[in-house]
């Protein structure tokens, strides 16, 4: 499974890059607007640090202007994939983008039967919400693994990305189900690294390795 960080956090992103498990990260509207900067500029940042795929969100309602605007973020840098969201007007976009190479990454998706009609519209990625649907009280991982299965089943070349992740554990779950990317706020990415009995252990490593070097 590909690890993608979730945030707009350009000093959490070199983090994460810096201890060699990033493989491409997601924004949106609210994580830029919580950095007090342009989305363009922070896109752009993103992207030299990061040596993948950068999810960026388009915004506008209508297919029309989706396709317009999403021609124009695909522009900003050759690691730019596009966010659309799953809606009608967001589904004819999808279509009409993807036939030109423009990847694009199908968000706010929260059941199986939109992650299978963003695949067959060509979305690159299907971005199934898992913790939003906990919060209701819905299985969210059951969506991530139905997609799977359902992509699996017809050979579809869309990935299922495991989105709006709250703790260590969905990253587990979100392996084991099979999921091709999940994308990890970095409270959460910085706390997979950690296990007590890991600190423990390197500290009764170091005690005993001071009785040899001392004598
Ligand atoms: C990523 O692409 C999503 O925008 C993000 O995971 C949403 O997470 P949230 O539900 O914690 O806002």
């Amino acid at each position: 499974m590909r690890i993608f960080m979730d945030t707009a956090n350009i000093e959490e992103i070199r983090r994460g890059v810096t201890m060699g498990v990033v493989d491409g990260v997601t924004t949106n509207p609210s994580l830029v607007a919580k950095e007090g900067i342009e989305y363009r500029d922070r896109v752009l940042e993103i992207c030299e640090v990061v040596q993948g795929p950068v999810s960026a969100e388009c915004i506008s309602e209508t297919a029309d202007a989706l396709v317009e605007e999403a021609r124009r973020i695909a522009e900003w840098h050759e690691h730019v994939v596009v966010k659309i969201a799953m809606t009608e007007p967001g589904l004819e976009a999808i279509r009409r983008v993807s036939a030109e190479g423009i990847r694009v990454n199908t968000t706010l998706i929260f059941s199986p039967n939109q992650a299978l009609l963003a695949a067959r519209a060509g979305a690159t990625y299907v971005s199934p919400f898992i913790g939003r649907l906990n919060d209701i009280g819905h299985d969210g991982m059951a969506v991530v693994r139905e997609s799977v299965k359902i992509l699996e089943n017809f050979h579809l070349p869309t990935q299922v990305l495991a989105a709006s992740i709250r703790l260590p554990r969905d990253v587990t779950e979100a392996a084991l189900v099979g999921s091709h990317v999940a994308t990890i706020p970095a409270d959460v990415l910085f706390q997979m690294v950690k296990h007590p009995l890991t600190d423990q252990g390197i500290d009764r490593f170091l005690a005993d390795a001071q009785k040899y070097n001392a004598v």
